[in-house]
């Protein structure tokens, strides 16, 4: 590439100096000649005015060849350039790059995480997928070199005890996953120079559309600072509490879903610094790190896990995450009008859909009871009542720092017999109560 860049220059300066010099000869010969040719064909002498305006015509002719010769040193700049593999100029404007970062440990299992990713992966340029393991296990090692360049392969260098108080020795685990996320994250942003990046656990199957999604949501998240992340999950996006029909559907919620999430690197170094020795995802929900944020999330998840082991994942897995519905249409959301997740606009017509829907009694839910196709409102009055209402509808009946999850101001969307149900706050909420 330099070699013929460097041709290039040296055979464009070259005729740029040899015309040049032509130029020079041609100036320096003509006006004698040009008389001679005068004198000889028509007799008179030539005046001093016609010498003028030859010279000035010929001038003429030579800058308007010497241009072109600049023109084309010009083009053969342009058409080299694009394929300069070090300079991807043409591409990078409009087609932002954005890594998977996938935290793997001790499970050969990453493999169906991967295939899946790769499979589904619209573009390697666009989309460099970096596994960072933990935990040095040598089979899961093997597993990911197995990958060869097709994936990026970081080792956690630092696999040192963590010394943690005696009655935090059953949650070594977690300590372990933040110190993982914390060095990973600083490779991803730092080392590697990444402006953002989607996050996924060596446990979970991505949606054929995994990409297209958080492509999409990309300048989303970019300008609109009351989001902080994007995530492909719903945690309550079991088969049948969501709308088959409706996979093009997105919300904000309140709650940090994570599960295949992402995350700018702006966000980061706010939160690089406090970042905590355990329990990051709840470390997240709190109100000092989240700051009335919200994530993007989807009615139908476009990540699945299947690890049972997970040492975050095992209180709810058989209960509930086992059974979250994958996504399997792909659709085109880059293509699609978006801009009804807009702040305003989307909590006005937020607001308007869910107060407006007629309020029903919790055991005319429960019974299959409704009248007519919804939505409902099914309203709450204290955690303990929603907590009664979501276990006996089969729903997430947890909060963290007040908010249930997949809640946008206080409200949890699901479906119910095919019915919408809106699970929400008497009218007139203003925050939530930690
Ligand atoms: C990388 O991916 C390509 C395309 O899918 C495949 O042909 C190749 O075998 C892969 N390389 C390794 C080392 O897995």
């Amino acid at each position: 590439m330099i070699r013929k860049r460097s041709s290039l220059i040296f055979c464009g300066a070259f005729l740029f100096i040899t015309w040049n010099a032509i130029l020079v000869l041609l100036l320096w010969g003509r006006p004698p000649q040009g008389r001679d040719q005068k004198e000889g064909s028509e007799g008179p002498p030539s005046n001093v005015m016609e010498d003028v305006l030859r010279m000035a015509n010929a001038f003429e002719n030579e800058l308007e060849k010497q241009k072109e010769i600049l023109l084309q040193i010009q083009n053969h700049q342009l058409l080299w350039e694009p394929s300069d593999k070090n300079k991807p100029k043409v591409t990078a404007p409009h087609q932002p790059v954005i890594p998977i970062l996938v935290i793997a440990c001790n499970r050969v299992t990453v493999k169906r995480c991967l295939d899946k990713l790769l499979q589904h992966r619209p573009s390697a340029e666009l989309h460099p997928i970096i596994v960072s393991q933990d935990c040095g296990h040598a089979e899961t090692a093997e597993m990911i070199r197995s990958y060869g360049n097709n994936v990026t392969h970081l080792k956690q260098p630092d696999l040192s005890d963590i010394q943690v108080r005696p009655e935090h020795k059953k949650f070594k685990g977690y300590y372990k996953i933040s110190r993982h996320y914390h060095w990973a994250l600083n490779q991803v942003f730092k080392t590697l120079g990444h402006s953002s990046v989607v996050i996924v656990e060596d446990d979970l199957e991505v949606a054929p559309d995994f990409f297209e999604y958080f492509r999409a949501l990309l300048p989303f998240l970019k300008s609109d600072p009351s989001l902080w992340c994007v995530s492909a999950w719903n945690d309550n996006g079991r088969e049948g509490y969501v709308d088959p029909g409706k996979a093009d559907l997105l919300y904000r919620t309140d709650f940090f879903p994570g599960l295949g999430w992402m995350l700018l690197r702006e966000v980061w170094e706010e939160l690089e610094p406090k970042w905590p020795e355990a329990f990051w995802d709840d470390w997240m929900r709190q109100p000092e790190q989240r700051r009335n944020r919200a994530c993007i999330r989807p009615e139908i998840s476009r990540t699945l896990t299947f690890g049972r082991q997970g040492v975050s994942l095992g209180q709810f897995f058989d209960k509930y995450l086992r059974y979250i519905k994958l996504n399997t249409e792909f659709v085109p959301f880059t293509k699609l009008d978006l801009s009804y997740l807009k702040e305003e606009t989307y909590k006005e017509n937020f607001e308007k859909e869910v107060y407006s829907a007629p309020v029903v009694k919790y055991e005319d839910v429960k019974q299959g009871q409704l009248q007519g196709p919804g939505p409902f409102r099914l309203q709450y009055s204290s955690k303990d009542s929603f907590k009664l209402m979501a276990k006996n509808l089969g729903i997430m009946d947890d909060f963290k720092s007040g908010v249930p999850r997949s809640g946008y101001r206080g409200v949890v969307s699901f479906m119910s017999r095919g019915r919408r149900i809106y699970l929400a706050p008497p009218p007139g909420w203003t925050q939530y109560d930690l």
